[in-house]
């Protein structure tokens, strides 16, 4: 109170004091209601190429506050986004690298081609607990790549995880024993893989420039590196540009049930309104010629993701390139015709992958690819 009493009796403290208050309340209060959100026109409408999801988000999630009377549908859409974090914004990949075996694509007594180059870089896409599937690729193609001289470099695509069960010191171990781990300082999480896949197209284009090819894959996931390498060597003059290769997956609906059986791809209505999604190669592994490589990291920087998931940020990308896609099993059946059944497999093998694998099962796999390939090296040969 004697403070205040004496403050009084200095008039112009008060005054000032008066002026400071209404200043905030200008910039925090009175300021917020009329000023223009950034991107917005005078008028208040959106410029349609500068239209951001994350615009539309923030206003949803204030119309929510609004309008509490829909509750179920509400809840589901908020706490999927407060369970993930996420927000569709461009990413402009500031990240650094955290371990970058950069001489990869080199020969490094490795196979390169009489020019230096090399016919296709493998990005696998793994999350750092992930070491078990690591290895069995290890144990497969990677070492099939080695033995049978295929024109191929194998990567894992990692981020960083500060609060998992896995010590940043064992992946950096990991990585000195076998040099396959390319490593950035961005959070590695399931909704985090947009920026996993603009990681392994940036490092393509910054240290692979000589590979004719780059695939993206997963990590539970087995494919005849020793077919595909010489599909595609045989291919290259022919499909050098503009070639993306993979399962092309026209008018897929977003899943909209946050229940469901397939919830882990929940989609809110209200962060993706349209009811299809671009064509897109399903994620388990498509390949691009090596000019698509820098127009795809270039489209990254002028649309964001629409959704987390990563395939269908590469479809979004994939036009706004106007870059179309190869089916890939019509174009294996075109290739292999009569191929001779791959043997011990439980289902028949008419395409390069297999998808969705134990590590045990992986190795059950290669062996059977392995085998088939012999015997078709052979036939060929008679
Ligand atoms: C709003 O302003 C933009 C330019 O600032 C103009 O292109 C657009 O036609 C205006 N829209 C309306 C509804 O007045
Ligand atoms: C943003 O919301 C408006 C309706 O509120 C919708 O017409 C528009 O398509 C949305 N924009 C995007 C990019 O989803
Ligand atoms: C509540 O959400 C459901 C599902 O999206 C919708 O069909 C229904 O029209 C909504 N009801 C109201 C009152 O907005
Ligand atoms: C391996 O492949 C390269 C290029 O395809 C070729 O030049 C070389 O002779 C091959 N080496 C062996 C041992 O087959
Ligand atoms: C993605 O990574 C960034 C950078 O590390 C982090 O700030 C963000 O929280 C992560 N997002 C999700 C959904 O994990
Ligand atoms: C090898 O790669 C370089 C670019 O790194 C390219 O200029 C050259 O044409 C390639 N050679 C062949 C035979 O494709
Ligand atoms: C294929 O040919 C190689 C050498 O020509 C031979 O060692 C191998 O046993 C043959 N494999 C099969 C499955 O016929």
């Amino acid at each position: 109170m004697a403070l205040v009493y004496r403050a009084l009796k200095r008039k112009s403290v008060v005054i000032v004091l008066i002026c400071l208050v209404a200043l905030c309340y200008y910039l925090i209060g009175g300021r917020q209601t009329s000023q223009i959100p950034k991107g917005l026109t005078r008028n208040g409408t959106l410029p349609t190429d500068k239209m951001s999801l994350s615009t539309n988000l923030t206003k949803y999630m204030r119309s929510l506050d609004r309008s509490p009377q829909n509750t179920t549908q509400n809840e589901d859409t908020r706490s999927w986004l407060e369970r993930t974090h996420w927000e569709s914004k461009i990413d402009y990949h500031m990240y650094h690298y955290l371990i970058n075996p950069k001489d990869k694509c080199n020969s490094n007594g490795l196979v390169v081609d009489i020019s230096g180059n090399l016919t296709l870089l493998v990005l696998v896409k793994s999350a750092p607990g992930n070491a078990e599937l690591r290895d069995a690729i290890r144990n497969t193609y990677m070492q099939g790549a080695i033995k049978y001289n295929v024109s191929a470099r194998i990567l894992f695509l990692l981020g960083f995880q500060a609060h998992g069960e896995v010590h940043q010191t064992d992946i950096v171990k990991e990585a000195e024993t076998n040099g396959d781990i390319i490593q950035e300082d961005f959070e590695d999480s399931y909704h985090n893989l947009t920026i996993k896949v603009i990681m392994g197209i940036k490092w393509a284009m910054t240290f692979c420039g000589n590979s004719h090819f780059v695939m993206l894959t997963d990590d539970d996931i087995m494919f005849d590196i020793l077919t595909l390498v010489e599909d595609l060597s045989k291919a290259y003059p022919k499909h050098h540009s503009g070639f993306v290769l993979g399962e092309a997956t026209y008018n897929a609906i977003p899943f909209r049930d946050p229940n469901g059986y397939l919830k882990k791809f929940y989609t809110p209505k209200t962060l993706y309104p349209q009811a299809r999604y671009p064509t897109y190669p399903q994620g388990y592994g498509y390949i691009i010629s090596r000019d698509v490589v820098p127009r795809v990291f270039q489209a990254s920087k002028e649309i964001p993701p629409p959704v987390p998931w990563e395939d269908v940020y590469m479809g979004a990308l994939l036009q706004k390139a106007r870059i179309s896609i190869t089916d890939k099993l019509p174009w294996y059946r075109e290739r292999h015709p009569v191929k001779t059944a791959t043997p011990n497999l439980l289902v028949p093998h008419n395409d390069y992958f297999m998808i969705q694998l134990s590590s045990a099962k992986m190795k059950t796999v290669w062996d059977a690819i392995q085998s088939a390939f012999i015997i078709n090296a052979n036939n060929s040969v008679h």
